[in-house]
């Protein structure tokens, strides 16, 4: 499998002289292009931390970041804020979608910065307004749709221009549970039809069972990894993902 990620030992410290916290602590990790991964964890294991270093929102302490072969790390700031646009795509849990503008605009908005041609722009809307069934919305303000829209229009948002990996930080987190399921359906499409590569960082076993993959992490390591087998059903793969969260559970108890 083509790697789309390539993490090597990253390590990450915060505070200052005297008072170091490490979030990270030696974490290595490689996600292939076309897979679903999870990330999961106790509140505090480092996983907003791993997926901002992954993002390019912040940078490690130590150890090796590789995106498509380039070393994120070692970039310059500025190629930085054009390689996030070339190549990620974000779904926030609390949308981040631009409440002045329509939802069509606020989809079109990583095109339109990244200047485009409207008939480039048409051709990508009308794609993935197909992919998340937002027809009907498209000239509505974020003020105007349900919560479930939202997300779709944000989801739509993070793959218009064809990024090489879309990061999600708990996508479901604001959503009521018939809501979250069509986001994970979206999400489960997106991969699966469409080949987008997806990391989602999630508290929620359910969320996490549309994933082929689940790493669980705790005080900034791996300390576990589940695959969902071909064929397996979603539900078996929901009961394993619940027995390691149990099992990590007891440990945190002792
Ligand atoms: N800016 C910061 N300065 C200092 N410590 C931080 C900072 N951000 C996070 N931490 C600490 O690093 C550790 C990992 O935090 P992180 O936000 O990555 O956890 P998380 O797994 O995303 O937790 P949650 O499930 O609660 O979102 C925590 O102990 C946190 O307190
Ligand atoms: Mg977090």
């Amino acid at each position: 499998m083509e790697s789309i990620l390539q993490i090597s030992d990253l390590t990450k410290v915060y505070g200052f002289r005297g008072n170091h916290y490490p979030a990270l602590n030696g974490l290595s990790l490689g996600v292939g292009k076309g897979e679903f991964l999870g990330v999961m964890g106790p509140s505090g294991s480092g996983k907003t931390t791993l997926l901002n270093i992954i993002a390019t929102i912040d940078r490690g302490s130590r150890g090796v970041v590789m995106i498509n072969g380039q070393d994120t790390q070692r970039m310059r700031r500025g190629d930085l804020t054009r390689f996030r646009r070339e190549h990620l795509g974000f779904i926030f849990q609390d949308y981040n979608l631009l409440d002045t503008l329509t939802l069509r605009e606020n989809i079109c908005l990583p095109l339109s910065i990244a200047n485009q041609t409207p008939a480039e722009i048409k051709a990508r809307l009308s794609s993935v307004t197909q992919t998340f069934g937002l027809h009907d919305v498209l000239d509505k303000f974020p003020a105007q749709v349900s919560g479930g829209q939202k997300q779709r229009a944000a989801a739509a948002r993070a793959i218009i221009s064809n990024p090489t990996m879309v990061l999600a930080d708990e996508p479901t987190g604001a959503l009521d549970s018939s809501s979250a399921k069509v986001l994970l359906q979206t999400l489960e499409k997106m991969n699966q039809s469409l080949g987008i590569t997806i990391l989602m960082v999630t508290h929620d076993a359910t969320a996490a069972s549309y994933c082929n993959r689940i790493v669980f992490l705790k005080d900034g390591r791996i300390i576990s990894e589940l695959r969902r087998a071909a064929q397996q059903p979603r539900r078996a793969f929901f009961d394993q993902i619940l027995s390691v969260v149990a099992l990590m559970g007891e440990k945190e108890a002792e």
